[in-house]
């Protein structure tokens, strides 16, 4: 049992978990996580009261509040970055809807940063309503990522997070993004002097390697565990994969067991309060993190926050309420980028809600010209009297017209043929 001293016991390393919840978490590990297994999702009835009697429910919550380094989280969930989306305005709309704790901005080149330049400096923009927030660097290097680290330190961000992932060309040809996974030395070089530079905490993304036959996280993570970074972010796929395939937990896995004393975060295809549930139980990672889940359903946090603490699962949100989040997601981007240019981005975000809408092709086939309000509003009226014809008499969609539940790639059963897979957005990047 890998782990089982409580780290706040080794000196020099940072006190991430109160000894309780460590050795919670440890029990989990060895007795319940394989017997869940092997029973199903959900403990029988009488073995969970047992369970509560002994005062052991605690075993089967999945969420907690958890520590990254110096920080103190309410959330075990977290915002992916996303380049091209997770900007203020979607921060904001997520943090209002609630269940989010740690946001990631989308990844931010270090030299731009410290050049000040003003996509960069917008890339960063944030409020007092957006915290805590991690920015993402990317870049190779070493002087300049630790700059960057200060700067953002000194402007009151909460952590910084370093791409290990990104499969971009344009990112790996000058040694940043995947490309560090495969200099393991280097990368803890440069890892090392951001660590010491700064103290706020240095976070790592990544994803299980460059392919199958170098699956190289594992190691990485250690590597960088003993040069100080304070959680690994580790989305289970390999760079070769894209965004094919399912999303390999037992990957995942291997990453958590790697590391002693840090928390290592799974991510992929979390579409799903039961699919957050089933990542966290079967890798032993403490957290997950969703990135294009968010952008179907906002509601995602909360629901699997409540999820993880009851094992309810709350209502999907009716219509209304998703046209009044999008809504005030619309608001929030014409606040932070005005109203041409807000509209502009908000024509990629949109068709994202109306995912969940039912039939949508009108309103997607005007919203890509949107340019003002008043514009937006007039699409969004003509379409709410067009979709009238979908509805029952109590005003819901009638149940052929109704989206299909979402499945993640790791919940799908043996056997049974893929339900599709989940988009990935257009955009500054094709294959993430
Ligand atoms: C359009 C798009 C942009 C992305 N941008 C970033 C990024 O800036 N930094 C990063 O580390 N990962 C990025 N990713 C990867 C996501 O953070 C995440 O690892 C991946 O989408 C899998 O999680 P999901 O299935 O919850 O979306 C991006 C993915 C997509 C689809």
């Amino acid at each position: 049992m890998r782990g089982l001293v409580p780290p706040g016991s080794m000196p020099g390393l940072y006190v991430r978990h109160d000894a309780r919840r460590y050795a919670v978490k440890h029990l989990r590990r060895c007795l319940i996580a394989p017997y869940l297994r092997r029973a199903g999702d959900r403990p029988p009835c009488l073995f969970r009261q047992f369970a509560k009697r002994l005062a052991l429910a605690n075993l089967f919550d999945y969420s907690s509040s958890m520590r990254i380094g110096s920080l103190e989280l309410k959330s075990n969930l977290f915002l992916s970055p996303l380049a091209g989306y997770t900007n203020l305005p979607f921060r904001l709309t997520l943090r209002e809807v609630g269940g989010l704790d740690l946001a990631t901005t989308d990844l931010v080149n270090a030299r731009s940063l410290l050049e000040n330049n003003p996509k960069a400096l917008k890339l960063i923009e944030t409020r007092p309503a957006d915290r805590p927030l991690a920015v993402q660097l990317f870049g190779s290097v070493p002087e300049e990522m630790r700059d960057a680290a200060q700067y953002l330190e000194s402007t009151g961000i909460s952590s910084v997070d370093i791409n290990m992932g990104c499969p971009v060309r344009k990112v790996c040809r000058v040694g940043g993004g995947s490309a560090m996974m495969s200099e393991l030395g280097k990368t803890a070089k440069l890892v090392k002097g951001m660590v010491d530079a700064v103290k706020i905490p240095i976070t790592a993304k990544m994803r299980l390697g460059w392919d199958d036959q170098n699956i190289t996280a594992p190691d990485l993570a250690r590597a960088l565990e003993d040069v100080g970074v304070a959680a690994i972010f580790v989305h289970g796929r390999t760079r070769e994969q894209g965004f094919s395939g399912a999303v390999n937990l037992a990957g995942i896995r291997a990453v958590a067991r790697a590391v002693t004393n840090i928390p290592v975060i799974g991510n992929g295809d979390v579409t799903t309060p039961e699919a957050a549930k089933k990542m966290i139980a079967e890798t032993d990672c403490a957290g997950v993190s969703i990135g294009r889940g968010a952008f179907y359903n906002p509601w995602i946090f909360l629901h699997t926050l409540h999820y993880l603490r009851t094992g309810e699962l709350p209502p999907e949100p009716g219509f209304d309420e998703r046209v009044r989040v999008m809504c005030r997601h619309l608001d929030l981007m014409i606040e932070v980028f005005g109203e041409e240019h807000g509209c502009r981005l908000f024509r990629k975000v949109a068709p994202w809600y109306a995912k969940r809408f039912g039939p949508a092709n009108i309103f997607n086939k005007r919203i890509v010209t949107v340019s003002s309000k008043a514009e937006f509003h007039k699409i969004l009226g003509d379409y709410l009297d067009w979709r009238k014809q979908f509805l029952d008499e109590n005003g819901e969609l009638r149940p052929h017209y109704r989206p299909p539940p979402m499945v993640a790639s790791f919940m799908e059963e043996p056997g049974v043929t893929q339900r599709g897979q989940i988009p990935v957005p257009k955009g500054p990047v094709e294959v993430w």
